[in-house]
């Protein structure tokens, strides 16, 4: 099976992911041996900082080899084609983690592999963030009939945090400018292009940066049409009076969130980001345990 996308797990495989990564953050050193002796690849085409150690320790953690591959080193799709690298990984790993800019060099890769191809980001999706997201969420409020506000870009993190809270009985308000809206989700989505509308009596404020990696080039665009889509003290108090504050990271203070909202007492963005250990456990252990 591949984690290619939230949908691929279906509510079951969610849930499973949810308990399995509680249990492992209570007792890291369960499951040590449970996956020794097999390999997995993280395959890097962009940045990487929670992602790339998280997932190193992850799979150390459960007896696990990883390697390391960066892109300059192998030439994905430019040296050789995104089938013929899949076909040859396939001999010798047991699963590849990759960070693509385009969900369709995934999806060629995993077309020829037996191994299972998780998505550690890619345009349209960041499954991995979700089950991080969704596990915090968790631990601060119900997941039946939570309310997530996502402000900002519709983009792979929002797209993903959208499946993972609504496969978990939770509802998404999403508050983005005109142009930015994520397409094709399913289910009941709020959306609006007032920031306020969407977090107002919400459980939970999220947001994620303005110009996603390899937008550059419209990030001063991008800086005037989402002007009025920052998070800050003043938005986030009309939100409910228990709600918390989340952003997968990296964030830019100052653009999408404001100095100092990673310091709310209601901010988890550092539980969250420890998360994406934990629920990377999980995810390995549901794939190949
Ligand atoms: N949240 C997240 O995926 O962070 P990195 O880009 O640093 O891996
Ligand atoms: N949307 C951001 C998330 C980074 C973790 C990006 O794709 O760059």
């Amino acid at each position: 099976m591949n984690f290619l996308t939230v949908s691929d797990l279906g509510e079951v495989g969610l849930q499973r992911l949810l308990d399995l990564g509680a249990k492992v953050k209570a007792d890291p050193g369960l499951y040590r041996t449970a996956l020794a002796g097999k390999s997995i690849g993280l395959f890097f085409m962009k940045q990487s900082l929670r992602t790339w150690v998280s997932c190193d320790i992850a799979a150390i953690q459960l007896g696990m080899h990883p390697i390391s591959i960066r892109n300059e080193q192998t030439g994905f799709g430019t040296r050789e084609t995104p089938e013929d690298v899949g076909q040859v990984l396939d001999r010798y790993l047991d699963a590849l983690g990759m960070r693509v800019f385009d969900h369709a060099d995934l999806v060629r890769t995993a077309s020829v592999m037996r191994a299972p191809v998780i998505n550690l980001l890619s345009d349209l999706e960041h499954p991995c963030q979700a089950i991080a997201d969704v596990m915090t969420i968790a631990e601060n409020v119900p997941l039946g009939g939570v309310n997530v506000a996502f402000v900002g870009d519709g983009n792979n993190v929002c797209r993903s945090l959208a499946l993972a809270v609504q496969s978990s009985g939770g509802r998404m308000r999403i508050a983005s400018p005109s142009g930015y809206e994520p397409h094709g989700l399913p289910g009941e989505v709020l959306m609006t292009s007032d920031p306020r509308e969407a977090v107002a009596g919400a459980d939970v404020v999220y947001t994620d940066v303005w110009a996603s990696m390899g937008q550059e080039d419209e990030a001063e665009l991008r800086r005037r049409h989402f002007a009025r889509f920052r998070v800050d003290e003043d938005l986030f108090a009309l939100a409910g009076d228990d709600a918390i504050f989340l952003h997968c990271l990296p964030a830019h203070r100052g653009e999408e969130v404001s100095e100092s909202m990673l310091e709310h007492p209601r901010s988890r963005v550092f539980d969250q980001a420890e998360n994406r250990l934990h629920s990377f456990k999980a995810i390995l252990l549901h794939l190949l345990g």
